[in-house]
């Protein structure tokens, strides 16, 4: 039988993500139950784009459930650069690991992975398309600090366009009734088509703004997001519109006192480094949830209670 993969956050159902954050609430108050669950298995990282925090989350996750990991931290210094398929990279390290953690720059490339592969394949990142264990570490920072999923105003800010940890958060908010969704953005960089039909199917309310001013005070999370340099074609663009919108704690004057600021990291310019003592500042709490979601999903495709 063909193992479960994750490419799409879609791929999960509500129940399953409601679950997996249980768990991770879990692992929060005790670690120690969880420390040998994953003895003798082993995670093989394979990332053909750069990254810190998910590929170290996923490794640390796995180490933390008591397995071993084994990694190419770069193209450049795997068989990809001599010009192997994901296909075939992916059939050969199915005989070597028992799950597969991948980030490629082509859209699409977990697709192929997860259907060449005989062990479960979990998409970290794919281009400009979707990033769904980001999502994961998102939504339990929110329900941890919203203490709910539902009935709040989320403003999704910067590069909409290209940032796929936006398309793969907007999936899954919709699941969530009641939310409301500011798209914060410069024209160029306007959620794709797509996503917009998505949210105009699902008789969300929604609105499309260049002003963060504007949005700020009507917001419970505000999304930050980092223009996504590596996509864009042109360096004078990328120039033009990496500063478009810079948060700070002027900004932040006229927010609620209970607003949540989220970011999936790396930050260039976007959120001024003063913010980062607001207490309204989760981002780098967001970084904890992703790696106690990895270790909930990990054990999940491995069938690990
Ligand atoms: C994001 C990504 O890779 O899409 N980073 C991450 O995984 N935390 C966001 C980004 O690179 O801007």
């Amino acid at each position: 039988m063909k193992p479960r993969s994750i490419v799409s956050i879609l791929d999960l159902s509500t129940e399953e993500i409601n679950n997996l954050m249980d768990v991770a609430d879990d692992i929060e108050k005790n670690p120690e139950k969880y420390q040998e669950k994953c003895r003798h298995k082993i995670l093989s990282t394979i990332f053909f784009e750069p990254s810190t925090r998910t590929r170290l989350s996923f490794e640390s996750a796995m180490l933390s459930l008591g397995g071993s990991v084994i990694s190419t931290a770069d193209s450049k210094s795997s068989s990809a650069a001599k010009g192997e398929s994901v296909a075939d990279t992916v059939k050969v390290i199915s005989n070597y690991a028992d799950i597969i953690a991948m980030r490629h720059p082509k859209e699409g490339a977990p697709v192929v992975a997860a259907m060449k592969a005989t062990v479960p394949v979990i998409n970290a990142g794919d281009g400009g398309h979707f990033h769904p264990t980001q999502t994961l570490a998102d939504l339990l920072t929110i329900r941890r600090t919203k203490g709910t999923l539902s009935g709040l105003t989320i403003g999704l800010c910067g590069d909409l366009m290209f940032g796929r940890t936006v398309h793969s958060l907007i999936e899954a908010m919709l699941r969530y009734p009641g939310n409301n969704y500011i798209l914060i953005s410069p024209n160029e960089l306007r959620l794709p088509e797509y996503m917009r039909e998505e949210l105009a199917k699902s008789g969300a309310v929604w609105e499309e703004t260049t002003s963060l001013e504007y949005a700020i005070p009507k917001l419970d999370i505000l999304y930050m997001t980092r223009v996504q340099k590596e996509r864009f074609f042109n360096e004078e663009d990328y120039v033009r519109l990496k500063d478009t919108y810079i948060l700070d704690e002027e900004k932040l004057r006229s927010a609620k006192t209970d607003l949540a600021i989220l970011h999936p990291l790396p930050r260039v310019n976007e959120i001024s480094v003063s913010v980062d003592e607001d207490p309204r500042a989760k981002y780098f709490y967001q970084t904890l949830c992703g790696k106690q979601m990895r270790m909930a999903l990990i054990m999940m495709l491995l069938g690990i209670q």
